[in-house]
């Protein structure tokens, strides 16, 4: 390092503010630990590293766990560790320890699921934010609390719904997951729509439609609509609906949800 670099004058309040607001929108939206780190000091000669399997980079061979070498393809793996799991007990076990999705090397939580797994509606949202991660369960922030108002609405509540998302961990900053993030989350969401084995499945919001449904439409032409969704097993009766993120950006479409949700009464009621 120069000695430039060394002493290189202190951030005015303002600078500091502006880099601070340019890592938020960037993603970076919490501080990793305490001590700063110079990410431009001279790095250390490297030595050859043997590294135990789970530590290396998210979805190389050395990553996986030992269950998971000889599928170095983290979507392979992850539709052989979801088809071990015979209740969704297992399944919660096997994605805690599964390192073959990079999300879980930024999240806090694996967010696995909340309310009854008994239950005869399920409901799967896209992926979990800030307070889930936060809480290690979906739906638990501003956009849940809309979702427990709509299940009041019909009579139901997180003891009679049974609620999870198609990606298990919090993308950085909230984005949209990468395909390759929701690939390697699909065969554990499948499976745990199979193990769950609900009578009605509601998919929140167009991202989770789209890709549980294999659909392209937009949310605004697939709601309202009944699918089935087949495990492979059974064909389940699939709705899709707004997402209350959404609602909360836009109330005037509550009167759309409302409507999905008298055809979901309608359909528990059958
Ligand atoms: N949005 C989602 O799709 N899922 C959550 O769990 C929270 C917000």
């Amino acid at each position: 390092m120069t000695d430039r670099q060394n002493h290189s004058p202190p951030l005015s309040r303002e600078a500091a503010r502006a880099l601070l607001a340019w890592q938020l929108a960037a993603g970076a939206d919490e501080a990793v630990g305490d001590a700063p780190v110079d990410r431009l000091a001279p790095a250390a000669p490297s030595a050859p590293v043997s590294r135990p399997a789970g530590t290396g980079t998210p979805g190389d061979a050395a990553t996986l766990p030992a269950s998971d070498h000889g599928a170095h393809d983290p979507v392979m793996s992850a539709r052989a560790r979801a088809r071990e799991a015979t209740s969704l007990e297992e399944l919660h076990h096997i994605l805690e320890g599964f390192e073959g999705c990079a999300l879980r090397f930024t999240a806090k939580s694996l967010c696995f699921a909340d309310g009854n797994p008994e239950a005869r509606v399920m409901f799967v949202g896209e992926a979990p934010g800030a307070e889930e991660d936060l809480q290690g369960k979906p739906f638990v922030g501003r956009a849940g609390r809309l979702l427990d108002r709509m299940l009041a609405a019909i009579g139901l509540d997180r003891t009679s719904a049974y609620i999870t998302n198609v990606v298990y961990w919090r993308p950085p900053g909230n984005r949209t997951p990468t395909p390759q993030e929701t690939q390697v989350c699909r065969p554990f969401i499948e499976r745990q729509i199979e193990l769950a084995d609900p009578d009605v499945i509601v998919f929140l919001g167009g991202a989770a439609a789209k890709e549980m449904l294999n659909r392209s439409e937009g949310i605004l032409k697939m709601r309202g609509k009944w699918f089935d969704y087949d495990t492979g097993r059974r064909t389940i009766r699939a709705i899709a609906t707004l997402h209350p993120a959404y609602l909360l950006r836009q109330p005037g479409q509550k009167r759309l949800a409302w409507r999905d949700l008298v055809a979901i009464r309608k359909a528990l009621s059958d």
